[in-house]
């Protein structure tokens, strides 16, 4: 039988009782899911950080994506004796010299919706031309192993923000975000594709090589 925090019946995978554990580093059971399922087949059995006892996370700061995800992997791995996946995320306008970045989760202020955050960014945007509007999604993925093993990857997303929002998808700033090359919105594409393409979904590419070779 599968351990109570296995996330592997959702995803189809059966868990083998050889395979270490990794502990996907956030409380958010939909978050720990989605990052599960765009890490895709890896040698590990994948858990939740909630069913850890004392389960808890380092606030996130305004320094670095690379810092934050960090300090939520080494947490986790501290607090699981596991090895432990963190990512942290956020949307990068070049006219607004790179912000809102580290902070694209609380841009405008506190308790605003996503549409609220959207319509925040087209005002503070208000009147640039489609060519000064140059924008990218990154995501930083942080792997930490209690033996101290580190590493960080990265994926990155090219876009630019649209004056008015178009989609119900995704998530976040999808609406506003469009993607010259498969001409529409993050809000506009079936999720599939949306993480075949997408910076998270690069990220955890990218993290699914390390942690194979970890296990090799
Ligand atoms: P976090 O990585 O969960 O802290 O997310 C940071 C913030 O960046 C989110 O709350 C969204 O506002 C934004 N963001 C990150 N990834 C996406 C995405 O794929 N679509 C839309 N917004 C995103």
């Amino acid at each position: 039988m599968p351990s109570s925090g296995g996330l592997w019946p959702r995803l189809g995978r059966r868990p083998s009782i050889s395979r270490p554990r990794l502990v996907v580093a956030t409380l958010n059971p939909a978050k720990a899911r989605e990052l599960a399922s765009l890490l895709g087949e890896i040698p590990f059995e994948v858990v939740a950080l909630s069913t850890i006892p004392g389960a808890a996370l380092p606030p996130e700061g305004d320094d670095s994506y690379r810092a934050n995800a960090l300090a939520k992997a080494r947490a986790a791995a501290r607090l699981s004796g596991a090895v432990a996946l963190a990512d942290d995320s956020g949307l990068e306008v070049d006219a607004l010299g790179g912000r809102p970045g580290v902070r694209s989760a609380r841009y405008g202020g506190a308790g605003l919706s996503d549409a609220d955050r959207c319509a925040a960014l087209l005002a503070e945007l208000g009147g640039l031309p489609p060519e000064r509007r140059a924008a990218r999604f990154r995501c930083v993925v942080a792997l930490a192993a209690p033996d101290g093993r580190e590493e960080v990857v990265e994926g990155v997303a090219e876009g630019r923000i649209l004056e008015t929002p178009r989609g119900t998808g995704g998530f976040g700033y999808d609406p506003v975000f469009f993607s010259p090359p498969l001409g529409r919105t993050f809000a506009e594409l079936d999720p599939a594709l949306k993480n075949e393409v997408s910076h998270r979904g690069q990220a955890l590419a990218r993290a699914r090589e390390v942690l194979r070779r970890w296990a090799a």
